[in-house]
């Protein structure tokens, strides 16, 4: 058993049964958390419960939930609101897809978007009331790389990551002052059984662009411990995003004013 640290409260995440999540619950509960593990597949979330109690000693529960249904949102959000050792929100639950739009089946677009979307503000809205009256907590989202690169996989697993990363941003934005942490992850492909449910087995990616789960996981952590906002864990030169992000905030002051553009005027001559 490790050594334990001191309790730093209650971690929930959203995804747990597998990959990144799972990952995430093994690291926060040596990092001092009882956690409360969700997903659909209760077994796994089980065992993987026994696991991290066995092997660290902390208080791990769990919850079986649905969460592109509004039962299963509500519940979560519910425990959310109502559980004080909560300190942490790790939304991490998401599916993806790699179909063009024209040739995916609408639902499923529908269903992904109630998961990576839905789901997430819904579960952001329950628990950032209480950790704005305690002055301080922490949410994380995971968000993709393909939040900044629409062209690649489909169109609405990349819009719907971009809304993760816009509302990371408008959190922090709101909720920074207020003592509560905000970070987004942009991981790059990882190997988890994401690239399954997307249809895209991922030893057929090219392997130099392929991270290792616990790599991924191990990198954003460092990102939290160093306080950023946004973390992306393979991108090699930090002043990328920073150059990106300052470009944009830039235009901001211009982009709402009385009058249209020159470009856009009619020509009355
Ligand atoms: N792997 C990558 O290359 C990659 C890259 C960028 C971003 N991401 C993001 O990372 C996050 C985690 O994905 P992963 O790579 O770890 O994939 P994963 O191994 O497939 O994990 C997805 C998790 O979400 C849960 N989940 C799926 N549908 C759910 C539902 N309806 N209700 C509740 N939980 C649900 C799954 O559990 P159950 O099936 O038991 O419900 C599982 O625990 C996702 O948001 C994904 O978009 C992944």
């Amino acid at each position: 058993m490790e050594t334990h640290r001191p309790d730093s409260g209650v971690a929930l995440i959203t995804g747990a049964s597998s990959g990144i999540g799972a990952v995430y619950a093994d690291r926060l509960a040596k990092r001092g958390h009882d956690l409360i593990l969700v997903a659909r597949d209760v077994a796994k979330l089980e065992a993987l419960a026994e696991r991290i109690n066995r092997s660290t000693g902390r208080r791990v529960d769990f919850i079986g939930a649905d969460l592109t249904t509004l039962d299963g949102m509500r519940h979560i959000s519910d425990v959310l609101e109502s559980d004080a050792r909560i300190t942490l929100l790790l939304n991490n639950a998401g599916v993806g897809a790699t179909q063009p739009l024209v040739d995916s089946e609408v639902n499923r677009l529908c269903k992904m978007i109630q998961l990576n979307v839905t789901a997430l503000t819904r579960l952001t809205h329950a628990v950032a009331p209480a950790l704005v009256v305690r002055g301080q907590g922490t949410i994380i989202n995971i968000a993709s790389i393909v939040a900044l690169a629409p062209e690649l996989l489909n169109g609405v697993y990349a819009a719907s990551k971009s809304y993760v990363l816009t509302f990371s941003q408008a959190l922090h934005h709101e909720l920074a002052s207020k003592g509560v942490r905000i970070q987004v992850v942009l991981p790059g492909a990882t190997s988890t059984e994401f690239w399954n449910v997307a249809g895209l087995p991922v030893q057929k990616l090219p392997q130099e662009i392929v991270m290792t789960v616990d790599d991924m996981v191990d990198a954003a952590l460092v990102g939290l411990d160093r306080g950023e906002l946004v973390t992306i864990p393979a991108l090699p030169d930090a002043e990328d995003w920073e150059r990106f992000d300052a470009a944009r905030k830039a235009m901001g002051p211009k982009l709402s004013r009385s009058v249209a553009a020159e470009r856009y005027r009619l020509q009355t001559d």
